[in-house]
């Protein structure tokens, strides 16, 4: 299996993301998990991150906690997407489990050094402070990385915390800089690919009938979670983000996009946290990433059933 560290900041779409990981042992393999101030804050991602695991009965994976706020902004939340918690729709209990006594920079810097060069893949589904954090002390770590697979950003669909910009990317524009000028071959999962990701309800009628706890849990967490951009866009179900990064590593052939540079705005105050992307390599700077645009989102969601279904 191929060896994977996840970055998140749970999020009803980063707990069915991390379903779909776990559910797929064979193809991947956790090496640890570590939580980031994004949604919520850590205190909160981190529990959540930790009920996620005790749900898919994996009570020994390893939580590691990062970034208590972005590099040098005020801390943004997204409670109006996500709730108070930001895991909020299902009702469960606290985790017993505690996280590692080591935190997620200094876990990611050794288990990069440790590992044999390339063989590691970094998935992140919130704002890239903790990378960015370990990057900035231990820059050898760039060079070491198999791929990044991240969600975050957009071009032709928009922002969707501003006008200009994604969440994920807005929340740490300073700390995407970092991550994008690393030279780490990367692969974006924007809202271009996510806003075709809807939770339908003949898609999520689909994953109700498996009839287990896990995938009831998921539900409640979608009708939830979803309620939110059902009011805003109008759209049968709202978009389902962050798995899109663990079907990548799962099934890439769902996905197409185009290597071409990519770009964080820090200054302007308006399109601060945008992802300027040259998609018609009308520049010749370095084509730093491959960002998706299309997904096959029946496949995905068929993907995303059938391993709900192992759980
Ligand atoms: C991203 O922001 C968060 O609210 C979601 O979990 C996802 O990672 C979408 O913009
Ligand atoms: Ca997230």
């Amino acid at each position: 299996p191929r060896k994977i560290i996840i970055d998140t900041d749970p999020g009803q779409d980063d707990a069915a993301a991390l379903m779909l990981a776990f559910a797929s042992p064979e193809e991947l393999e956790i090496l640890g998990l570590c939580a980031v101030a994004g949604n919520v804050p850590l205190s909160f991602t981190s529990r959540n991150l930790r009920i996620v695991c005790e749900l898919c009965g994996k009570p020994d994976a390893k939580v590691y906690e990062g970034a208590l706020k972005p590099l040098n902004r005020p801390q943004v939340t997204a409670e109006h997407v996500h709730g108070k918690t930001g895991l909020d729709g299902a009702d469960l209990p606290e985790p017993t489990m505690q996280a590692q006594a080591q935190n997620a920079i200094d876990f990611i810097i050794e288990t990069l050094r440790c590992e044999p060069s390339g063989t590691v893949t970094i998935c992140t589904l919130g704002p890239l402070t903790n990378l960015a954090l370990a990057l900035q002390k231990a820059p050898d770590i760039a060079s070491r990385i198999q791929e990044l697979v991240m969600m975050g950003g957009g071009c032709f669909e928009g922002g969707n915390i501003t006008p200009a910009a994604e969440f994920n990317i807005y929340v740490d524009p300073e700390a995407a800089k970092i991550v994008f000028d690393a030279g780490i071959p990367t692969v974006i999962m924007p809202l271009d690919v996510t806003h075709q990701l809807l939770t339908t309800r003949d898609r999520v009628a689909k994953i109700a009938a498996l009839g287990t706890r896990p995938a009831q849990v998921l539900v409640e967490w979608l009708a939830f979670f979803e309620r939110f951009d059902i009011e805003k866009y109008g759209s049968d179900g709202g978009p389902l983000h962050d798995p899109s990064v663990i079907a990548y590593l799962l099934k890439p052939e769902l996905f197409s996009g185009r290597l071409c540079n990519v770009e964080i705005e820090v200054e302007s105050e308006l399109t601060v946290g945008m992802t300027v992307v040259d998609w018609w390599h009308v520049t010749d700077r370095r084509r730093n990433a491959t960002f998706m645009r299309n997904v096959d989102a029946d496949g995905f969601f068929a993907l995303l059933t059938e391993r709900v279904a192992r759980l």
